[in-house]
C-alpha cells in the first residue's frame, strides 16, 4: 500500500526517529545474537532503524515498496543497501544475520497467505541461526483505535489526525488528515488512507512455528503477552 507524498513528507515529524525501538532491538540482538554483522530491514520507511543500526557499525540494507519512502532513505542513510520491492516477495542475492520488520508494516498486508509469503521469503534470506524480528498491531489495539476518540497531534505549524475505522469486519482503516500550514497563513487538509488488519496471536505463531525452530512473543513493555497486548513483537530463529 502506498502512502502519500504528504505523508513521506512529514512521515519522520510525526512518528520521531524511533531510537526507542531501535535500542530495543539492539539489545535483544546482542544478548542473544552477538554475532551478528547484516541486517535487513523490510519496509524500512525513511530509514530510521537503518540509520541506528548503520551508526553502530552493522552492515544494513532496507527495502520498501514505496519509491518515495526509498528516496528519502536514501538521503539519511547513503551507506545502506537499499531497493524498492515488495516484502512478501523481495529478491535479494544475500543472505542476513538479521532481518526486521518494524512499526506494524506487516499489518498493512491484508490478508494471512501475504504474511506467510512475508515468513518464507524472510526466512530463505536468513542466513543459518540467523533472526527474524517483526512487530503488530493486534486486533486488540486495532478495536481499541475503533472505540477511541481521533488521536490529534501538533508538529511544526501543522495539525495530524488520525481516526480508525473498521470496513469491512477486520480491515482498518486509518483516515489521516495533514493540516498543512500554508505561506499565507491559511491551512490545507490532506486526506490519507492506509489500511491495516491483523490475525489473533496463536494464528500467527503457528504460522511461524511451521518454519522457524524457535518463536518468542513479547509485548511492548518485554512482558509475555496478554489479550490485552496492544503490540507485540515476534522473534523467530531458524
Ligand atoms: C508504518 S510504516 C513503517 C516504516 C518503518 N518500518 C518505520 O519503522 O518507520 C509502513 C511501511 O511499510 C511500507 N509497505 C507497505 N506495504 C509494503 C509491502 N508490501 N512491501 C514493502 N513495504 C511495504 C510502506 O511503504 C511504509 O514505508
Amino acid at each position: 500500500m502506498a502512502y502519500s507524498d504528504i505523508f513521506v513528507k512529514f512521515y519522520d515529524s510525526i512518528m520521531g526517529n524511533q531510537v526507542v525501538v531501535a535500542k530495543k532491538i539492539e539489545s535483544w540482538i546482542s544478548e542473544s545474537f552477538p554475532k551478528v554483522k547484516t541486517i535487513l530491514d523490510l519496509a524500512c520507511g525513511t530509514g530510521s532503524i537503518l540509520y541506528y543500526f548503520d551508526q553502530k557499525g552493522f552492515k544494513v540494507c532496507g527495502l520498501d515498496i514505496s519509491k518515495e519512502m526509498i528516496a528519502s532513505a536514501r538521503k539519511k542513510v547513503p551507506n545502506a543497501s537499499l531497493s524498492i520491492q515488495d516484502m512478501r516477495y523481495f529478491k535479494l542475492d544475500t543472505k542476513f544475520d538479521v532481518i526486521l520488520c518494524l512499526f506494524d508494516s506487516i499489518n498493512h498486508l491484508l490478508s494471512i497467505k501475504d504474511w506467510e509469503m512475508t515468513f518464507n521469503t524472510s526466512f530463505n534470506h536468513l542466513n543459518k541461526d540467523g533472526v527474524f524480528i517483526f512487530d503488530i498491531n493486534t486486533q486488540y489495539a486495532l478495536s481499541f483505535l475503533v472505540e477511541s476518540s481521533p488521536i490529534s497531534r501538533k508538529f511544526e505549524n501543522n495539525t495530524f489526525i488520525i481516526q480508525v475505522s473498521e470496513k469491512p469486519t477486520n480491515i482498518y482503516n486509518w483516515n489521516i488528515t495533514i493540516s498543512e500550514k500554508q505561506k499565507d497563513g491559511s491551512h490545507k487538509n490532506n486526506k490519507d488512507i492506509i489500511q491495516e488488519t491483523s490475525f489473533p496471536l496463536l494464528i500467527i505463531e503457528e504460522k511461524l512455528k511451521k518454519r522457524f525452530k524457535k518463536v518468542k512473543l513479547i509485548d511492548q513493555n518485554g512482558n509475555t503477552t496478554s489479550e490485552k497486548s496492544r503490540r507485540v513483537y515476534f522473534i523467530c530463529l531458524k
